[in-house]
């Protein structure tokens, strides 16, 4: 295959096969393993093994309601499993404060940006400030991820200003500036324009690819997460097809 060329189909797929990431040697940073949760008596989650080692992309793909969306929640220990555990680095956090450094690893970002009204530099500084960065390193680190995102132009930018992929490249300059141990994307590009999703998921591909980020990303379209991920995996009725 020439340089740059793009990777064959997937025989009977409908898109390029994900980009294969040795998995041998790489610790798990996630690991999740009876995972069950259950509302009002109805299983909305129920998994009872997946890993994501180091540097890896898994993508999560299945239909409205299919649980992808609390699935991310959990391993991102934002809602607590009816039974089951989630393992960050090998441990599994038990008391709030254990949670919360866990949590202060990882990195989210949604269909929504969640973009507080102010510039864009304000936005990306803020998230480094929340995490207790010393300000010299904010300055340093947030005009970086604003420039590799594409959004030096428009760092003093009011948010509210901005189109919708440019509000998405600031939520992402946002994340990726933490250098989170786990990223988690719950379909970060579901409400722009083709052309403009294509061009973030390539984005989005080279700068984790670039960076090793360990990652999790939902996502409808199965290009675009083959693109994004290494390993895909679908889900449906709660459960991963397979288990
Ligand atoms: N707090 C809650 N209480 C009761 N049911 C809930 C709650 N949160 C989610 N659910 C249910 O869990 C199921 C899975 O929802 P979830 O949002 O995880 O799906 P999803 O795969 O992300 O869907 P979509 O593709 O539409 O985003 C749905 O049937 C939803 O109604
Ligand atoms: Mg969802």
């Amino acid at each position: 295959m020439p340089p740059g060329a793009a990777p064959p189909a997937a025989p009977g797929g409908d898109g390029p096969e994900p980009r294969p990431l040795p998995r041998s040697g790489r610790p798990p940073v996630i690991q999740a393993r009876g995972l069950r949760l259950a509302l009002d008596g109805r299983t909305i989650v129920d998994v009872p093994e997946l890993e994501v080692r180091q540097g890896e992309v898994l993508g999560i793909m299945g239909p409205n309601g299919a649980g992808k969306s609390t699935l991310l929640r959990l391993l991102a220990l934002l809602q607590r499993p009816t039974a089951g555990e989630v393992r960050i680095d090998g441990r599994r956090p038990r008391t709030r404060a254990e949670v919360l450094a866990a949590r202060r690893l990882m990195a989210m970002v949604f269909q929504e940006p969640l973009l507080l009204s102010g510039t864009v530099y304000f936005n990306v500084a803020l998230g480094l400030r929340l995490r207790g960065l010393p300000e010299a390193a904010v300055r340093s680190r947030a005009p970086d991820w604003i420039e590799r995102l594409g959004l030096g132009p428009l760092a003093r930018r009011n948010v509210r200003t901005l189109s919708a992929g440019e509000a998405q490249r600031a939520a992402l300059a946002r994340a990726f500036a933490l250098q989170p141990r786990v990223l988690f994307l719950d379909e970060p590009f579901a409400a722009l324009d083709s052309p403009t999703r294509a061009a973030l998921a390539g984005e989005l591909q080279a700068i984790l690819a670039a960076t090793g980020t360990t990652a999790v990303f939902v996502g409808h379209d199965p290009v675009e997460v083959r693109r994004v991920s290494h390993r895909v995996v679908e889900m449906e009725g709660g459960r991963l097809r397979g288990d």
